[in-house]
């Protein structure tokens, strides 16, 4: 059984461009759990976020990666919110590479900053929000298999670099 390559991270991380051109280079399938939870649902994640609230989209997001996790030679971006759930990595581990893509609250803002579909930062001070998500997740993206350093680096690097521990 051919594993998949699993992304983890907080937002900004490069999981969705990253996990784009590593699907290419590998020839996998590019999965993405917030496109997963929205095509199923129907609606943005916004949209779910705000009518039912995020106990509700975890729970969604936790039934997304069980189901997954399943999966072969597929590259997965989840959520940056998703490793909040110790058992959502149990899932990811069994199948897969997991890679946690490291950048400090500083590059992850400048990166996101344009952005304005992730609920979490629609707030007076983006930048506060991710120094305190980071805080309190680092912990379990470190428990990843392998840890990138993002910074000052081209997605291609990156995705080469995993690459290189993926066929090893
Ligand atoms: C979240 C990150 C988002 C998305 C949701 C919640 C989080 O995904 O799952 O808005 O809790 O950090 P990205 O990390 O892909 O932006």
């Amino acid at each position: 059984m051919k594993k998949n390559v699993v992304l983890v991270g907080l937002m900004g991380a490069g999981k969705t461009s990253v996990g784009q051109e590593l699907a290419q280079k590998l020839s996998y399938e590019f999965w993405d759990t917030d496109a997963i939870i929205e095509q199923t649902q129907g609606v943005k994640i916004s949209e779910i976020f705000k009518t039912k609230g995020e106990v509700f989209f975890r729970e969604l997001e936790k039934a997304t990666i069980a189901k997954i996790s399943q999966e072969e030679k597929k590259v997965i971006s989840t959520g940056g919110g998703s490793l909040e759930q110790i058992e959502n990595l149990k899932n990811l581990k069994k199948n897969g590479l997991t890679v946690y893509l490291k950048a400090s609250p500083e590059t992850l803002f400048s990166r996101v900053i344009t952005e304005t579909h992730r609920p979490l930062l629609q707030t007076e001070n983006p930048l506060a929000k991710l120094e305190e998500l980071l805080e309190k997740r680092e912990k379990n993206y470190l428990l990843s298999d392998i840890i990138v350093l993002t910074e000052n680096k081209t997605i291609d690097e990156i995705a080469n670099e995993i690459i290189e521990v993926f066929n090893d």
